[in-house]
């Protein structure tokens, strides 16, 4: 589904009418791919939509993104990314929502939660950490950044490949680095510049999870060194009432290396949602 110009939005499942739909932001650098697995695992018959975020997959660039949203083209943000997935919600008719995002996602989500806080019917939290960058990481983000752009491929990036995965499954399942170096090698470098630059800037938004009053799940994989399960109980503790799954054996990608808790986890924040 294209909106005109604006994000590209994927309908991965299209459920019954009138419910309220699951919407789901992808981690960097991938694209909405990250996120078919789960899909398939949902019970019931949810409406599921994923964007492509500014840059990913076949969504335009930050810069068109952000022109187009009035927003300055050159000050990548992770609000013009949330701003951009409320607009293109819209542009289909969508103004209330389940959301979840997995890492990148996770900060989209947020930043969703604090500009456009009636459109969050619910909050899923996979791999996430509410807190903002230290000055190593933003220095390292800027590096990346540099490096990708001088380079004009995502080389800088593929490390990730197996980084996100947990330590179990670096040996286990050789596959799926694979295919997640597959969904990286889709991203382009100004892409992936961009959003690195975005990331580096955004704010702590453990305040504005202790503020919602929502429907929330917290997922983490028991491995995962990106967004350890410190950064989850966090958030956790920010909030009210937010069940926190902990998946063992796997890492950062849990909708991939443990799809089957992660759709559970989400099927659960969908119940309460539409309470
Ligand atoms: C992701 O998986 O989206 C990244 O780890 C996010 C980040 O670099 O902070």
């Amino acid at each position: 589904m294209t909106t005109d110009g604006m994000l590209r939005l994927h309908t991965l499942r299209r459920g019954a009418p009138g419910r309220l739909p699951l919407v789901l932001l992808h981690g960097f650098p991938l694209d909405h791919r990250m996120w078919l697995d789960v899909t398939d695992l949902l019970p019931g018959d949810p409406t599921v939509l994923a964007p492509d975020l500014p840059g990913f997959g076949t969504s335009p660039t930050g810069q068109d993104v952000a022109e187009r949203l009035g927003a300055p083209a050159d000050e990548p943000s992770v609000d013009v990314m949330a701003d951009a997935v409320a607009a293109a919600l819209r542009a289909v008719g969508v103004d209330r929502a389940v959301v979840a995002g997995l890492s990148m996602g996770g900060y989209v989500a947020m930043a969703l939660l604090e500009r456009h806080p009636g459109l969050v019917a619910g909050l899923g939290l996979v791999d996430t950490k509410s807190t903002a960058d230290d000055d190593a990481a933003r220095a390292q983000r800027r590096r990346i950044a540099d490096t990708v752009l001088a380079e004009m491929r995502v080389d800088a990036v593929f490390g990730m490949r197996t980084a996100v995965l947990g330590a179990t499954n670096r040996v286990a399942r050789p596959d799926l680095a694979d295919r997640i170096e597959g969904w990286i090698r889709d991203q382009g470098p100004a892409a992936v510049a961009w959003a690195q630059r975005a990331m580096a800037v955004r704010p702590d938004r453990t305040e504005v999870l202790a503020a919602y009053g929502g429907p929330v799940v917290v997922v983490v994989g028991e491995e995962d060194e990106l967004s350890p399960p410190a950064a989850a109980e966090h958030m956790v503790q920010a909030m009210r009432d937010a069940p926190l799954t902990v998946v063992p054996r796997a890492g950062h990608m849990t909708p991939n290396e443990s799809p089957e808790p992660v759709a559970s986890a989400l099927a659960g924040l969908l119940l309460r949602a539409q309470g």
